[in-house]
């Protein structure tokens, strides 16, 4: 059976590489890579395939940076010549970058099944473009392979019947403990001269927090304050940094002693701090489970989340602008929280995907 893999976009990699280590054990199946190449530079994306262990793309989209509409249109049609080129049995897309939608789009239109995994998980919040890259996949894609009960219930209340809906558990965390060695081996935040639980580290990413001049410098000047109580590591993503640089906020940031900014990192490298730090602060999806996973506490730079898990069992807190430096003191006195379990957050969740589809297999529900 060809599985073809998709990923995109940074955080897809991590949720693509169990599966990928999962399904290359099985004789029926034969995994494809594919590249959509909506993520291009070194540290963006190559680290990662080094890091997980992952063999370079079987097959690369390249499609690069654009609109929404250029890079939506642009994938669908570069993946829909590979598809009718390369005929797979099934397409597993993750996530809710534009490409997971694009994939998803193009597969559907030319009947062959998809499995979105990392289904169900809503926002409600329709300003983000990921909430609709979300729902548009939901709709189409033949599986949904869930990370928590409240996807299961978002799809029930779409009106998506029970037969396309199976929750697996959240696959990043499958990343993270086959990786946790070679992690905590790493010592990214030695080297950078910091003390465990003595420092914090910061990424940020959402249009909303980055693209508008005065919200970003609200947040640079908060973090500012923040880092002359604890040292803030910083590694800034490509739409911040150009941003920064466009707004001319850079320089101050860099001038500021207690914020270490640098590149993007590679998945091990960043785990690392995240492992070692006190406090995370973010606008990221992933980086919400993660610190929940971990006992890290997490303040959240946005008003809702598609993971409300991670804030009613997990670590993580949604925080205003308004409120950065008073929780981030909070959490200096407090100290980290005992993380709660939460079911099927456990490492095996890719093993959990295999089994589903033997049994999809068997009963004729795909391709033998
Ligand atoms: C995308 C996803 C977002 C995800 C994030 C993780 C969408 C709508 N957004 O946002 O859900 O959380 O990835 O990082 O799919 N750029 C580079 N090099 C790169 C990639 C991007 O320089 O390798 C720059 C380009 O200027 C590009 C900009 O970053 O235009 C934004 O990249 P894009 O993929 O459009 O969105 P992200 O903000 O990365």
């Amino acid at each position: 059976m060809k599985i073809h893999l998709v990923c995109a976009a940074r955080p897809n990699f991590m949720k693509i590489a169990p599966l990928y280590h999962a399904l290359q054990k099985e004789s029926w199946a034969k995994p494809v890579l594919v590249h959509t190449g909506q993520h291009y530079d070194v540290n963006m994306s190559d680290a990662f395939f080094r890091d997980l262990e992952l063999p370079p793309p079987d097959i690369h989209l390249e499609v690069g940076s654009g609109s929404h509409a250029q890079q939506t249109g642009n994938v669908m049609i570069a993946y829909e010549k590979a598809l009718l080129d390369n005929k797979p049995d099934l397409v597993i897309v993750v996530g809710d970058v534009n490409s997971t939608m694009a994939v998803t789009l193009t597969a559907s239109k030319l009947g062959i099944k998809v499995a979105h995994l990392e289904a169900g998980l809503r926002s409600f919040d329709r300003t983000m473009p990921e909430e609709t890259n979300r729902i548009v996949t939901d709709v189409l894609a033949d599986i949904l392979w869930t990370p928590s009960p409240d996807a299961d219930e978002n799809l029930d209340r779409e009106g998506i019947g029970q037969d396309r809906i199976r929750f697996v558990g959240n696959i990043m965390i499958d990343s993270l403990e086959l990786l946790k060695e070679k992690i905590e081996k790493q010592a990214t935040y030695k080297k950078l001269g910091l003390i465990k639980r003595g420092f914090g580290v910061v990424t940020l990413h959402r249009p909303a927090n980055v693209d508008d001049a005065e919200t970003l410098n609200r947040i640079c000047r908060k973090l500012i304050t923040i880092s002359n109580r604890i040292p803030l590591v910083f590694p800034i993503h490509p739409r911040t940094r150009a941003n920064l640089e466009q707004f001319d906020f850079l320089s101050s940031l860099q001038a500021a002693k207690g914020v270490m900014t640098s590149e993007p990192m590679g998945y091990i490298a960043f785990m690392n701090l995240v492992f070692n730090s006190l406090l995370v602060i973010t606008d990221s999806g992933g980086i919400q489970e993660e610190t929940s996973y971990l006992g890290i506490s997490c303040l959240t730079i946005r008003p809702n989340t598609e993971r409300p898990i991670t804030t009613t069992r997990g670590t993580n807190q949604l925080c205003g602008v308004k409120d950065l430096e008073k929780k981030a003191y909070e959490i200096m006195s407090t100290g980290n929280s005992r993380p709660e379990k939460i079911q099927y957050w456990d490492g095996k969740t890719a093993s959990r995907i295999v089994t589903h589809l033997k049994s999809l297999r068997s009963s004729n529900r795909l391709p033998r």
